[in-house]
């Protein structure tokens, strides 16, 4: 069984999202979404629309996805990948060869992202049209 796991925010959940999902479990067999905390996002610089809790259950209620953990720091992802037994890590080409230390636990792909939607394209969308 190949296992595969992905990093992100998803806020405000929309098709690129759902894509990227997708695409991430046709690479394997079983998917883990590491979803970003508040306080991660908090040092990313990112505020979010829904909490944690509920990011992460949207995403966890997703079909393509078969377990979520919270993100809490960049630092995380060798561990994850070490202790969950992860066989590649698949990420937005908006991260293109910034995982590429990963290389020697696991493979490392990078998805070509959905074009014309993102999360502050629908915020910065509603906040123009209203
Ligand atoms: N993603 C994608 N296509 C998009 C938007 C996002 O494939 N159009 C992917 C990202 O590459 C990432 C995952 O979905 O692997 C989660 O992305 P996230 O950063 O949470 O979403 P964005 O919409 O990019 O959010 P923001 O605008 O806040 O950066």
């Amino acid at each position: 069984m190949k296992r595969i796991i992905t990093y992100g925010t998803y806020d405000l959940f929309h098709y690129g999202h759902l894509r990227l999902l997708e695409r991430a479990k046709n690479m394997g067999d079983y998917l883990i979404v590491a979803v970003s905390t508040d306080t991660f996002n908090a040092v990313k610089g990112k505020k979010c629309a829904y909490p944690y809790q509920q990011r992460a259950e949207i995403v966890k209620a997703i079909r393509y996805v078969d377990e979520v953990i919270p993100e809490e720091c960049w630092e995380q992802k060798r561990d994850d990948i070490i202790r969950l037994k992860v066989d590649a890590l698949v990420m937005g080409d908006d991260w293109e060869g910034k995982f590429d230390d990963l290389k020697d636990i696991c493979e490392v792909i990078y998805l070509p992202r959905t074009s014309d939607i993102s999360t502050t394209s629908i915020k910065l969308d509603v906040k123009n049209n209203h």
